[in-house]
């Protein structure tokens, strides 16, 4: 590449700017990534990935070894390094209400705004209501002593963890949300390996770029709501909901991707990002435009009582002093993350009503423990199945799906066993003696092999 190269900085390192640092810099563009966390930063620097994310580490030590990446905790030397500058700081959900708490990303543009002295191009990436980058453009433009020489564009991320290195270097589309034909060309520079290939390029306006972010996560959580709403119907009335959703997905125009019943969705975006559009849209005045999204959570959460339904029921109708091996942790098989995780929501859950919830994931055990320490955690699948009253399956990680019925059997005090993401095979489960249940599935029913992409083992973005 040219030695003119726009210089990139990307403020907060965290699973999406790490990823995208890494991968900025294999594309063969001169990096700084940056963080307030000093110990990310330092692991980072050092070639260590601070959470798993398959096939990272391999990429950060190509791209620290090309000596196009280095990672700091100084946002002086990213305003005077970079020419484009990305902002992918975390917009968690507030503490006190549904909104999305927008401090970190105020004090990232901020912060760059007041320091920049030629002109550059702030770009926010991380998923925020719409209309913050009008607002964010006052601020930093009244803050700069460049005025409206300092432009923002607004560049949505849709990686998925798990798949984040693929999905960033191959995504489905780019979209870039802009107010002028500079910036415009300024995402073209940076993005050209990306756009050569082939990748749909969408140039927006920056609140239809703000809006396509949070329109596709509503959508997909509904999605995933539908169908385990239905769930709900089946329960109610026998019916089967892993028929139903083979016989919908057979249908192009509903398809089978996100179509899948189960525990639902979780994880730092889906949740977080479909209540604070409500809570936008009420801001804005049309919250009834949206209020479905209301109703996509309300289904997703009645999923995780449900699954303690289903474990109490085994049990015999009463929790206090069950073994309970709760089988994962994080929001999704593949990552480390657990932030509002479904399967760590029913552990606390189980607990609560007084079993002895013993948790096992093969990668979350430590972030889970942080954030809900009372839980006892093994250290093995063995370990964590051993003497259980009911086993319950809550992420569906390959090793889980891989486990031999019988060996788990002869670990097991009882061999009965909740399958929370229907990713277990039914038939081979009750050969071998086990109790085997579902949700929205009857009691007795049998193995159907969902029709389903791979890459939807986990749901969510
Ligand atoms: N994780 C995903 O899969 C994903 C996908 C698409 C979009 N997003 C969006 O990207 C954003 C970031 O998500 P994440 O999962 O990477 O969060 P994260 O919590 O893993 O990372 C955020 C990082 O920002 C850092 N930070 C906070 N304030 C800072 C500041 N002022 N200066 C520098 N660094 C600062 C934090 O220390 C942290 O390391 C969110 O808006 C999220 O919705 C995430």
């Amino acid at each position: 590449m040219s030695t003119n190269n726009p210089r990139i900085t990307v403020i907060g390192t965290g699973y999406l700017g790490a990823t995208h640092a890494v991968c900025m810099a294999l594309l063969g563009f001169d990096v700084l990534g940056v963080d307030v966390d000093s110990s990310k930063i330092d692991l980072l620097q050092s070639g260590r990935v601070p959470f798993f994310e398959p096939g990272l580490p391999e990429k950060l030590a190509e791209a620290l070894d090309s000596g196009r990446l280095r990672f700091s905790t100084d946002l002086d030397e990213a305003a005077a390094f970079g020419d484009v500058h990305f902002i992918c700081v975390g917009t968690p959900q507030a503490r006190d209400s549904a909104a999305a708490d927008l401090r970190y990303v105020d004090a990232a543009f901020a912060g760059l705004a007041e320091r920049i002295t030629r002109k550059a191009l702030l770009v926010g990436k991380s998923t925020v209501p719409i209309g913050t980058a009008a607002r964010l453009t006052s601020l930093v433009q009244t803050i700069s002593p460049l005025g409206p020489e300092l432009e923002l564009a607004w560049n949505p991320e849709f990686l998925r963890e798990g798949f984040a290195v693929a999905d960033t270097l191959h995504p489905d589309r780019l979209v870039f949300g802009v107010s002028s034909e500079w910036a415009r060309e300024q995402l073209a520079r940076v993005f050209q390996p990306i756009v050569d290939e082939g990748t749909p390029v969408i140039v927006a306006d920056l609140a239809t770029a703000e809006l396509v972010k949070v329109a596709a996560n509503s959508f997909l959580a509904t999605k995933i709501s539908y169908i385990n709403a239905m769930a709900e119907v089946c329960e109610a009335t026998g019916a089967d909901v892993s028929l139903l959703a083979t016989a919908l997905s057979l249908d192009d125009r509903i398809g089978g991707r996100f179509l899948k019943p189960g525990l639902g969705f979780g994880g730092g975006c889906l949740p977080k990002d479909i209540r604070a559009f409500r809570h936008r849209a009420e801001e804005l005045g049309i919250g009834q435009a949206v209020s479905f999204l209301g109703e996509v959570d309300s289904i997703n959460i009645r999923r995780r009582v449900r699954t303690v339904d289903l474990v109490r029921e085994l049990a015999g109708g009463d929790l206090s002093g069950v073994r309970v091996a709760a089988l994962g942790a994080a929001f999704k098989p593949n990552s480390d993350d657990v932030r509002d995780a479904p399967a760590l929501d029913v552990a606390r859950m189980l607990y609560l009503e007084g079993a002895s919830v013993s948790v096992y994931d093969p990668q979350a055990n430590a972030n889970a423990h942080r954030v809900f320490p009372d839980l006892n955690y093994a250290d093995s699948l063995s370990e964590s199945v051993r003497d259980a009253d009911v086993v319950v399956l809550l992420t569906e990680w390959q090793e889980f799906r891989d486990a031999d019925p019988d060996e788990l059997g002869a670990l097991v005090r009882y061999r009965r066993i909740v399958d929370g993401r229907h990713a277990l095979d039914a038939d081979d489960y009750r050969l071998k003696g086990w109790e085997y249940r579902a949700l929205g599935r009857p009691a007795q029913s049998g193995t159907v092999a969902l029709r389903l992409d791979r890459r939807d083992e986990v749901a969510a973005t």
